[in-house]
């Protein structure tokens, strides 16, 4: 094998070899099974004594890389597994496999597209980071690592930092008319740790849980983890169809003021309907509120949490898209008979969300930061929803209807003649030209069919850049090759 090795101006020479040699290995350079020149050759190469080679070759034995056969020389051990080139890491296959469920969930979340910035950037779910209060921010958070802020370094209190509580609290009473004590609310990494937690007290391996379809796919993704058997149930123009819920169902989650994806309200018809069916069957329904802080006009929707004191209704946001996902911070509101199981849940987890995060969003919170973001993302979300909306109508009328929506951070429009196949060609011709959107049915869940259609986020696109994005979508709609459907 050919590798380079440089002790130019190197002072622990048997070290050096053994970290470059071992640095070759791991970038797959010098490669399992491999032979190594003979360490008096080595040495003769670098001009060291023949013990400096062969100290670094047992070293980089004793920890398993290499391996030596009488007669035969030294070699790369053959059943090391390199990394990925660059990665600096070795994988080494064993016996232990992951159980087979997670073959499927693997499959269904290797999405790349968290790595990359497309020129058009259509996806959903993103909020705009550009224009985020990063200075207020800083000051907040750095102020959160002085000494005397940091205290003695203590851990904090599982059901997060109490002052964060209380503001969150005061927020959404006024926000979105959930009432709840600070002791009712727990702040989480996230949607998905809420309802992770929740369904860890409320449910066991093999229970019956019923999620949209389509829907938000992590949360079926990641109850089917834990055991459950999860079933979808249609949405139409009013939301959730209730009347479809199977039997036995034990927990439904559901996104009413603004359906993930489609972008529909559940009416309030339906959502004294699904109280109702709560109540009837001893069940849990788990509300996702994650986007509605940005609704363009119209009252608000009331969220199911304030429709009824029968304290079955488990409501979960999100700081996602009102601030930013990477701070991962969310909460949950739950009713008080789950208070101490809520907070033991939480403790298990992963003991407590980072304090200084918490207590920086209690100020941002406090200090009206939050509510003016808010109020600015919603001028300039709103600008970017009707801009699209405007231009679904005007140039795409031939392939797109929108559904209509009047919050959140994306729009859906539904295929009017060409086929799902049809439209994940299309999806595919715009990403190729920088143009990122989403097809509708990557949302389906349990196998169910989802009409065709395409998701279109507005959060990360800059409002200057939707109309050329849009006009590259609707040459790729044109030039699309599938012939029209009937
Ligand atoms: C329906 C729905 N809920 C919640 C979230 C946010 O999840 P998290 O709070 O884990 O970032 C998203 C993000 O895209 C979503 O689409």
């Amino acid at each position: 094998v050919d590798f380079q090795i440089n002790l130019v101006g190197r002072k622990d020479l048997s070290a050096e070899i053994y970290r470059q040699l071992r640095a070759a290995i791991w970038d797959g350079r010098v490669r399992p099974g491999d032979r190594l020149p003979p360490s008096r050759q080595l040495a003769g190469r670098l001009s060291v004594a023949r013990m400096t080679v062969t100290v670094a070759y047992e070293r980089l034995a004793s920890e398993g890389y290499l391996t030596s056969r009488v007669g035969a020389g030294t070699f790369v051990k053959p059943t090391l597994q390199a990394g990925r080139a660059g990665t600096g890491r070795i994988a080494t296959a064993g016996p232990l496999r992951a159980r087979r469920i997670w073959d499927g969930i693997e499959s269904s979340l290797s999405d790349p597209p968290f790595a990359r910035t497309p020129r058009f950037d259509f996806r959903s779910g993103l909020p705009d980071a550009a224009l985020f209060p990063h200075r207020t921010w800083r000051r907040l958070i750095s102020r959160q690592f002085q000494a005397d802020v940091v205290g003695k370094g203590i851990y904090g209190e599982p059901s997060g930092h109490r002052g964060l509580r209380e503001a969150i609290a005061r927020h959404i009473v006024i926000s979105r008319g959930v009432e709840t004590s600070p002791d009712d609310l727990t702040v989480t990494t996230g949607t998905l740790q809420a309802i992770d937690i929740v369904s860890r007290l409320l449910l066991v391996p093999g229970d019956r849980v019923a999620v949209e379809t389509p829907g938000y796919k992590p949360v079926n993704l990641l109850l089917s983890s834990s055991g459950m058997r999860v079933l979808g149930v249609p949405v139409d123009e009013e939301g959730l169809v209730v009347e479809k819920i199977p039997s036995g169902v034990r927990l439904v989650y559901v996104t009413p003021s603004h359906q993930y994806p489609l972008g529909v309200s559940m009416s309030l018809q339906r959502r004294l309907a699904l109280v109702a069916w709560a109540e009837n069957h001893d069940a849990a329904i788990i509300e996702d509120d994650y986007d509605s802080e940005f609704r363009f006009r119209d009252r608000p929707i009331e969220p199911i949490h304030a429709l009824g004191p029968g304290g079955r209704v488990i409501y979960v946001s999100s700081f996602s898209k009102t601030m930013l996902p990477t701070l991962r911070i969310g909460f949950v509101v739950t009713p008080s008979s789950l208070r101490g199981a809520v907070r033991a849940a939480k403790f298990l987890a992963d003991w407590h969300n980072p304090l200084a995060t918490q207590a920086a969003l209690a100020q941002f919170i406090d200090e009206g930061h939050f509510a003016r973001h808010i109020r600015r993302m919603r001028a300039t979300y709103g600008e970017r929803h009707d801009l699209i909306g405007k231009l679904l109508v005007r140039d795409f009328a031939r392939f797109l209807t929108p559904i209509r929506s009047i919050a959140g951070l994306h729009l859906t429009a539904l295929s009017r003649g060409l086929s799902s196949e049809a439209i994940k060609d299309v999806v595919m011709a715009a990403s190729n030209r920088g143009v990122e959107i989403q097809e509708l049915s990557r949302f389906s869940v349990d196998g169910v069919t989802t009409p065709a259609g395409v998701v279109l986020g507005y959060g990360a696109i800059p409002t200057g850049r939707i109309t050329e994005g849009m006009r590259i979508l609707e040459q790729c709609f044109r030039t699309s090759h599938r012939p029209v459907l009937g």
